[in-house]
């Protein structure tokens, strides 16, 4: 009935996708919990923010002054850039004067460096008059500073509400053609209510002709300061070309220094001290039309009124990056665990040996574990967008999308890799929880304090960020830091044309490793897991010599060993079915070997030391024998869980050291341990092995529906239970009935009734039986009853090596060959029963004896049982006989004696 193809890559993957996504189901609490925790730690850094700017603008909106306006006198320009100033004062226009130790040296005789102008133009008569007109020549103050030509070397503010020349204790200058040595005097800087003296000192203005516009400008050009503060240092105060100006028209071109508006990054451009330059251009030249009487006065200037401002300091972006990193790392246990799960749980060398081939199970993990976290990744930005945080909304959100989807998929390929290490989940938890919180923590205050130490060498930081943690954590780095400076400065955070340096580097750098951990994740997989040689991808065609080699070493070995007949049999049936290459065999082993390496001084263990078995097709093989016989080790190494040591078995023709992944295709297998999913129901245990064995539609559900009935799951909706809910028994027959969907062709069963009451484990016989006529079935088992009622043939196995093989009648003629007769007396008696079973038997055995009950072993070729029964009676006149018994030799019997003689 089932379509007996093995299951394509799809049907594979569509299996383990819908097993998952039940799986996840199932999971729901703890899924929705893990996607509430961005939601928390956003609300947390609303909250840190809202906290953050009550308090600090509470703090700075006092301005040290009343009613949130401001009293200049007593601010910091800081404070005044935030508060209310609906009066805003009154400030003379400066002049940008260079600081006295920069000015251009001259050998002209003053008691100061003159502040040095420049001049050129078409008349240079004309041009003299006008720069003699630029400067006031009163000496004493006379109460109207416009009447005075002021500068400051003092760097302007970056408003007007306060001039940093009158604020500053950097002294004020008046500009005079000709200073006299008492040209100093003091002014009062009127201040409502107040008014403080500052001092202004007289400095020469010196006016140099040029004779061209570009000897002007060249020779500002090497004013500048290059670097080498010994160096000569020429600064000019401004630069005049007054063109083509005649008695009719003027024209000037005014040349100033615009690196005193100090732009830097996270600033606003400041003022520059231009606007008295021209106002003294056009007073001179007014002054050579009209004489000194006409003037034009630029009495002040004056900042527009401005309400308060909020201070605003995104300090979510500040502090995001270690919050964001934990939310980010947050999904890397969650996969690590899964996988370290499947893995411990052994549930993955089970979906193994039902048929899903690695590539599959990569591919579908991977693309799960990448939905999951885009999801994830999806809700964190959504949410940190909506309430707000600037780190989502100023960054371009195509940078966002590139940047968080190269992360997850690195973070998943690490998982991947670590999962390759651990072994237990709690370790692995463990560890992860560790990898998160102490990433964030190291991060913050040990990676960022190097990144912000201009001096700690670049490589070291590149050294770093490869470390997948870091690397994460420098990207978010750099995507709040441009949130952080675009929202102080009222633009934009990242853009793509932003998208360079550290955050390009840090980019590139997950890229790479991401590619290069998946192939190594894969890679160390396939050799720890698959078993492969570390080589396997050179190695393609020598596998198969090597087999070649293992069946000629292994025949000389044979003459030596000395067995008993039956095994020497089935060894010789195995060769024979080994030159002829019949392939009607369902199972064929020959000389499998397993030896364990002894570990720490122990000598070598011969778990398997040479089977040779011929299964046709529907035979039932019952392999019996003590504990540690080595039955184990037989089915893990036929179902490819442990490597042959030497030998190897052919299972439907194929052998199991070369093609093990389509051997999997057509076994089935119950382990000796329950490997089941507990968040699973056993319907979906079946309809996932199902799908994997290639059963689709109607004839799976009819096949999921015929396993549970059959195996008593089906009765009280047992079957839609979650498996962590079964009693022991109840495991074991759904382990059983996974092993027989898809009516694979051989089924291996590790002692698959064991714990199950007499009910269940007559209607599970009943299905092996039913099982038995479409393919061979390999079991061991404990119980004497079962091997006799399922297995067409019995091995018994000890110590490694089968001892007798045949079929139950066989075994008890050949083995048994006696009568067990069991007599109980009182004790005074004993010595006259064991004189009655002479009488009957002369090779009679005591094999038991205790407080008058006796045992003994007749031959039964010596024994009639009629005779026996004359003698009991006999016996039962002459003294008190409490209780006797005759018996044939069970297999019991015969399982003693064989696990006793050899
Ligand atoms: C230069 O200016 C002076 C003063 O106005 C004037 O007398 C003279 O003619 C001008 N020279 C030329 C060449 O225009
Ligand atoms: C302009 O000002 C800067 C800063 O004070 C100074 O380094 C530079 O030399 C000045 N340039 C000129 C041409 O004076
Ligand atoms: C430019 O402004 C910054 C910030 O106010 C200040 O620290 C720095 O000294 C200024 N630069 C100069 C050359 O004055």
């Amino acid at each position: 009935m089932a379509d007996s193809s093995p299951a394509s890559f799809l049907t594979q993957a569509n299996a383990l996708l819908r097993k998952n996504l039940v799986f996840q189901k199932r999971n729901i609490w703890s899924n929705i919990r893990l996607i509430t925790i961005p939601f928390f730690l956003c609300l947390l850094l609303l909250v840190v923010q809202m906290l953050f700017n009550t308090q600090f603008n509470d703090v700075h909106g006092q301005c040290g002054c009343k009613e949130k306006t401001c009293d200049l006198r007593y601010s910091t320009s800081e404070q005044a850039a935030f508060c209310a100033i609906p009066n805003p004062p009154q400030w003379t226009p400066m002049l940008q004067i260079p600081a006295p130790q920069y000015r251009v040296a001259t050998t002209y005789p003053s008691h100061s460096s003159p502040a040095t102008f420049l001049f050129t133009g078409n008349n240079q008569s004309l041009g003299k008059i006008l720069m003699g007109n630029m400067y006031s020549d009163l000496s004493e103050f006379d109460g109207e500073l416009a009447n005075y030509v002021l500068g400051s070397s003092s760097f302007p503010a970056y408003t007007n509400y306060m001039d940093s020349a009158f604020i500053s204790d950097i002294p004020i200058y008046n500009i005079q053609n000709e200073c006299s040595p008492n040209s100093s005097f003091s002014i009062l800087i009127h201040q409502s209510p107040i008014a403080f003296p500052k001092k202004v000192n007289c400095v020469q203005g010196l006016n140099l002709w040029r004779n061209s516009f570009s000897n002007v400008n060249n020779e500002l050009f090497k004013g500048y300061r290059k670097g080498n503060p010994d160096e000569k240092i020429n600064e000019f105060a401004a630069a005049f070309d007054f063109q083509n100006t005649n008695g009719n028209n003027l024209n000037v071109c005014v040349w100033y220094n615009s690196t005193y508006k100090n732009d830097t990054v996270v600033r606003p451009m400041a003022l520059i001290r231009v606007p008295r330059l021209v106002n003294q251009a056009s007073n001179a030249y007014l002054e050579f039309l009209k004489g000194s009487e006409t003037k034009i006065l630029f009495e002040y200037v004056k900042e527009m009124p401005k309400p308060e401002t909020k201070l605003s300091l995104d300090i979510a972006s500040l502090i995001g990056p270690l919050f964001f990193t934990w939310v980010i790392l947050l999904l890397f246990p969650v996969i690590l665990t899964t996988l370290v799960y499947e893995k411990q749980q052994r549930l993955r060398i089970m979906m193994k040996m039902q048929g899903l081939g690695d590539a599959p199970h990569w591919i579908v993990s991977y693309t799960y574990f990448l939905l999951i976290s885009i999801l994830y990744m999806l809700c964190f930005a959504i949410f940190g967008s909506v309430i707000g945080l600037n780190f989502f909304r100023l960054n371009d959100y195509s940078i966002q999308l590139v940047f968080f989807l190269i992360c997850i998929n690195l973070q998943i390929s690490v998982a991947f890799l670590a999962a390759a290490m651990f072994s237990d989940v709690k370790t692995a938890t463990v560890i992860a929880y560790i990898y998160v919180f102490g990433t964030g923590l190291l991060g913050i205050f040990l990676f960022q304090f190097f990144l912000e130490d201009p001096l700690f060498p670049r490589g070291w930081i590149i050294a770093m960020e490869l470390y997948p943690g870091f690397s994460l954590y420098r990207g978010l780095y750099e995507l709040s830091q441009s949130a952080f400076s675009g929202d102080y400065r009222g633009i934009d955070g990242m853009r793509w044309r932003d998208f360079e340096n550290g955050m390009k580097e840090v980019t590139c750098i997950m890229l790479i490793e991401w590619l290069l951990l998946l192939v190594l994740a894969y890679y160390i997989d396939q050799i720890t897991y698959s078993g492969k040689h570390p080589l396997f991808f050179l190695l393609k065609s020598s596998s198969k010599k090597k087999q070649h080699h293992f069946c000629q070493s292994q025949t000389s070995k044979v003459v030596i060993e000395m067995e008993k007949s039956d095994v020497c049999q089935e060894r010789e049936k195995v060769e024979h079915h080994l030159l002829e290459s019949t392939g009607d065999c369902a199972v064929l082993c020959n000389n499998l070997k397993k030896v364990y390496s002894g570990k720490d001084g122990n000598p070598q263990k011969l778990a398997v030391r040479g089977l040779s078995l011929a299964l046709p097709q529907g035979e039932c093989f019952g392999m019996l024998g003590p504990n540690g016989a080595g039955k184990t080790s037989f089915i893990n190494m036929m179902t490819g869980i442990i490597k042959p040591s030497s030998g190897t078995a052919f299972v439907q023709g194929l052998d199991i050291l070369t093609d093990m992944d389509r051997i999997y295709t057509t076994i089935g297998v119950c382990p000796q341990h329950d490997l089941l999913w507990e968040k699973l129901s056993g319907r979906e245990h079946l309809l996932f092995y199902g799908r994997l064995k290639n059963l689709k539609g109607s004839v799976l559900t009819q096949a999921v529906e015929e396993s549970l009935r059959s195996v008593n799951l089906f009765h009280g909706g047992i079957g839609d239970k979650q498996v962590g809910k079964y009693s022991g028994g109840m495991k074991r027959r759904l382990s059983v009935a996974i092993s027989l969907i898809g009516s694979p062709k051989v089924v291996y069963m590790d002692e698959p009734s064991t714990g199950l009451d007499p009910a269940s484990r007559k209607s599970l016989w009943d299905v092996v039986k039913r099982a038995k006529r479409k393919g061979a079935i390999i079991l061991t088992t404990h119980s004497m009853e079962e091997a006799e009622i399922l297995c067409d043939r019995i091995g018994i196995f000890v110590d490694g090596s089968l001892q007798c093989i045949g079929n139950p009648k066989e075994l008890k003629s050949r083995y048994g060959g006696s009568y067990v007769l069991t007599m109980t007396t009182s004790e005074e008696h004993e010595k006259e029963v064991e004189q009655l079973v002479h009488n009957i038997s002369m090779n009679a055995k005591k094999i038991y004896r205790t407080a008058g009950t006796q045992k003994f072993e007749l031959p039964k070729q010596e024994v009639k049982i009629g005779e026996v029964f004359q003698a009991v009676e006999k016996a039962k006149t002459m003294f008190p006989v409490v209780a006797w018994g005759l018996a044939d030799t069970t297999l019991e019997d015969v399982f003693i004696k064989v696990a006793q003689t050899s």
